[in-house]
């Protein structure tokens, strides 16, 4: 018997989904080995058997010689609505077979659209349009169930944000559902089982419709067509629901939307947008509404309608994932009281409220606070981020259709003062697991990595956005193209990437211009779109994708409209100089370097940004780059070639325009050098002079960075990478303006938009752009995971099958461990100083080795497979 054992069977990335539209869904496993210290085990082989219930074999891989255990497309033809269980067994290296693993499950959900044979459904459509937050639309429909149901599915989705209900019951735990597409093109529906909520005879489906993404407010709505504020995708939400029961005879029962529907808009939720916040009157309560035998004859029939097309959700749900209790109230002015949650956070809080009947009660949500104590809101620009709650009686408030990002919770209308205990703040975002865990022996370095983490969480919902408070909220491409490595790191970005990056590609203007930001609720035409390294997401995204999952298929899906983009840049700039079409206002460049300071006198000005045509050339070079990695993982062999040597050109004529014979690029900036080496733009002889510039140009601002969110991490690795791994860890324990232990030091739990987001002594930056919840800084994750842990996937053996140990140490640090859960299994770094010995432990997961690299001068990479190393070498620090 084999000492591995199959685990953690996934399938399209998700455990035991159900509701897939993919026609070839792929499996997954990790292996435990059974003696985790054997070293070398590997998987020859493996058989998989998938059945359709109960036992129908519908495919029998049999053996297969493969070392795979990723990426496994099913061969088995699938049908709609089939709940399909599979298992795997496996053989070691010696041949010697595994016991079968526990059984895993996927169910399809609507493959074909005659598949759906429900209705969109409303309100009956109103003449007037207002331009405020309208009250949630509420439906039902009773029914009556006549076989006894065996197992019951209902496929959900909204134009427009939903709860729904089952006999008064809520189904799922999904928030926010069914997330931000282009609903123009296409809307996500989720699928439930509710075999334990249904039962013979009257039940009754309900459901509440917030506008969400589609109907209510979002960001840069002043750009919005026509100027109005609120209904980018249509003005009136709409439900669509298909509840499929198979009874006890296998016979099926379908209850769906139609006109058969009632709709009122008389509920509680009076008030509701995403930006702004909900109001709540608890008086307006229907007892019974949700429930069989209430009388909805005086609601009004729904009205049918068309939308678009729909898609199961590839994504983790957004999902409440924790909870946090205040650490204190504070009461600034009389019956104004403030809650601090000590961590900035988002969700929304849920309060027990008891005040009398018809008490308004508001809660208002900050990041920070003003010196008088007061909350400090002024940087949520044009977003309410308020909900109010009307009193009935007793009774526990939390909102629905909207979400806040806050560390301050403000409570007025109170009669007494309120305990710690009433109120809870709801964590939800994406719920895409944890794949990081970081420590090391700096609490600084710890906290700046928290802080990161929980920064990632609170931009994941459903888009990868830019922040979660203002009335912005996007998808922006240049941020999460900086920060993905660190994402992937810290989560399991995989089925998260899958669904956006199909945002990206429905937003790619006909001339191949990627969008600036996906979902790109504009004309994909017009407006924010062709920035150069914002649009270059739609490139670097699914690579990182494909180098950390082995996702060949998003590099497949993603292939053409990455060639598209560099195509457009090269038709406009035929000299491969990138001058012409960089955007459509005005070209973003290494944002919020330290050129825009305000409040610090004496900080060197004029210095640090990167000339736009050379930091626009630098992405034109890596993203053809990265086009021609891709056609050769996809056998494009002419391809691949074409666009190596259109590389190899943008990089001759940019080191031919910018750089001098001594290194010297135009400019002269950090952010410039950085990217230089980072996208390997130069020619060997030129490295070690342009890293001497890089070095030299840290001097005008006193051993700082004087970089954007572009180059930050760029310059913090090809400092490492030069040899000068000190000054990175300088750069890192820093706590002085600019740095990352400014932010943490002045209070900020989240990663700050900006380096000078608050100055000791000039207050808050400009109110216009100021987020202290905002990942694009915190990218410098990327170095911590590759320097600290010293853990770096390796391209050519992509999915972690083989990857790089390397940790750096400095800044003092005496130990450090990371955990990195990788597609392929557990991967664990750990080291320690104890006089002079440099002590490593690395855990290699079955089926996967390492090249391990000693920071001990003179010692050599080591290559290993599998299992678990301790190596021990003679240190010196500096
Ligand atoms: C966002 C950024 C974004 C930028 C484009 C800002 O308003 O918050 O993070 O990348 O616009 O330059």
């Amino acid at each position: 018997m084999s000492i591995l054992i199959p685990d953690r069977l996934r399938c399209e990335y998700l455990f035991d989904p159900v509701g897939l539209d993919v026609t070839k869904p792929r499996l997954s496993w990790e292996l435990i080995s059974k003696e985790p210290t054997r070293s070398n085990i590997r998987q020859r082989s493996y058989q998989i058997v998938l059945k359709r219930d109960p036992s129908t074999i519908v495919w029998d891989s049999g053996k297969i010689e493969s070392e795979e255990t990723c990426q496994i497309e099913c061969a088995g033809l699938l049908e709609s609505r089939t709940h399909y269980t599979w298992k795997v067994r496996v053989w070691d290296e010696n041949d010697e077979g595994s016991e079968w693993s526990a059984s895993a499950s996927f169910t399809m959900g609507l493959l074909q659209a005659t598949d759906w044979l429900a209705k969109w459904i409303g309100a009956p459509v109103e003449e007037v349009w207002r331009e405020t937050a309208p009250p949630a639309l509420i439906l039902r429909k009773a029914f009556t169930v006549a076989g006894i149901p065996k197992r019951a599915i209902v496929h959900v989705s909204a134009l427009g944000l939903y709860e729904i209900s089952l006999n008064g019951e809520r189904v799922g735990d999904h928030i926010l559902a069914p997330e931000w597409t282009d609903y123009h093109k296409r809307v996500q529906y989720q699928s439930y089982d509710v075999t334990s909520q249904i039962h013979s005879g009257e039940n009754v489906l309900s459901g509440s419709l917030g506008p969400g993404w589609y109907a209510g407010r979002l960001g840069l709505s002043a750009f919005s067509n026509g100027g109005g504020r609120r209904g980018f995708y249509g003005r009136y939400p709409r439900l669509i629901v298909q509840l499929e029961i198979e009874n006890a005879n296998s016979e099926t029962e379908t209850v769906v939307t139609d006109c058969s529907w009632r709709v009122s808009t008389d509920g509680p939720i009076r008030a509701t947008d995403l930006l702004d916040g909900e109001l709540f009157d608890a008086r307006c309560q229907i007892p019974g509404w949700d429930s069989p035998g209430f009388d909805d004859t005086k609601w009004k029939a729904a009205e049918e309608s068309l939308g678009p097309r729909l898609v199961a959700q590839p994504n983790e749900p957004i999902r409440i994932t924790q909870t946090l209790q205040p650490l204190s109230v504070s009461e600034p002015t009389k019956g104004t009281y403030i809650f601090d949650f000590g961590q900035n956070m988002v969700g929304w809080i849920r309060a027990k409220v008891n005040d009398a009947p018809g008490t308004e009660i508001r809660f208002r949500y900050a990041e920070v606070l003003n010196t008088d104590g007061g909350l400090y809101r002024d940087n949520l620009r044009g977003a309410n981020q308020e909900d109010r709650y009307i009193c009935d009686g007793a009774g526990v408030f939390e909102p629905h259709f909207t979400y806040h990002g806050f560390r301050y919770v403000e409570v007025t209308g109170l009669a007494t003062c309120p305990s710690l205990n009433d109120l809870t703040g709801c964590v939800f975002h994406s719920s895409s697991p944890v794949t990081g865990a970081f420590n090391c022996s700096a609490d600084l370095l710890n906290r700046i990595m928290t802080a990161i983490q929980w920064t990632q969480r609170g931009n994941m919902h459903s888009t990868p956005t830019d922040c979660p408070q203002r009335d912005e909220r996007l998808g922006w491409m240049g941020d999460i193209q900086v920060f993905a490595q660190t994402a992937i790191y810290n989560m399991d970005m995989a089925a998260f990437f899958t669904k956006w990056l199909q945002d990206v590609r429905d937003a790619q203007a006909d001339d191949g211009r990627f969008p600036d930001f996906a979902p790109h609720p504009y004309d994909s035409n017009s407006r924010f779109s062709g920035n150069p390294g914002w649009a270059d997401a739609g490139v670097i995204v699914p690579w990182r994708a494909y180098v950390n999952y082995g996702d060949t298929r998003i590099v497949e899906e993603s292939y053409a409209s990455a060639k598209r983009w560099i195509e457009y840049v090269h038709r406009h700039n035929p000299n491969l100089i990138w001058l012409e079409k960089r955007g459509a206002l005005f070209v973003y460049g290494d944002w919020l370097n330290v050129d825009t300071f305000t409040k610090l006198a004496d900080f060197p000005k004029g210095q640090a940004q990167v000339p736009i045509e050379v930091y626009a050339t630098a992405f034109f070079a890596y993203s053809t780059q990265i086009v021609a990695k891709m056609a050769a993982v996809l056998k494009d062999q002419e391809a691949a070639t074409r666009y190596e040597r259109l590389a190899s050109a943008i990089r001759d004529a940019f080191v031919q325009e910018f750089v001098t014979e001594d290194g010297k690029i135009r400019g002269d900036t950090q952010g410039g050098y950085s990217l230089a080496l980072h996208f390997d733009l130069l020619p060997s002889h030129l490295r070690p002079k342009a890293a001497r510039h890089l070095l030299a140009a840290l001097e005008p601002f006193h051993g700082h960075l004087s970089t954007g969110i572009q180059t930050t991490v760029r310059a913090m690795i090809e400092l490492t990478r030069c040899g000068r791994s000190d000054l990175a860890f300088d750069l890192i324990s820093k706590r002085t303006i600019p740095s990352w232990g400014y932010m943490i030091e002045n209070g900020g739990t989240t990663m700050w938009e900006r380096w000078d987001g608050w100055v000791e002594g000039g207050g808050f930056q400009d109110p216009v752009m100021n987020s202290f919840n905002h990942y694009a800084i915190g990218s410098v994750g990327e170095w911590m995971w590759k320097t600290i842990i010293g853990l770096s996937p390796d391209e050519n053996a992509p999915g972690w099958k083989h990857f790089r140990v390397e940790p750096i140490p400095g800044g003092g640090l005496t130990w450090a461990s990371g955990e990195y859960h990788s597609i392929r299994g557990l991967i664990k770094v750990t080291w320690r100083i104890s006089k002079n010995e440099f002590e490593l432990d690395v855990v290699v997961p079955p089926n996967t080795s390492a090249t391990i690299q000693m920071p001990t001068n003179g010692s050599k990479p080591v290559r290993v497979e599998s299992g678990v190393y301790n190596l021990k070498s003679e240190f010196h620090p500096k």
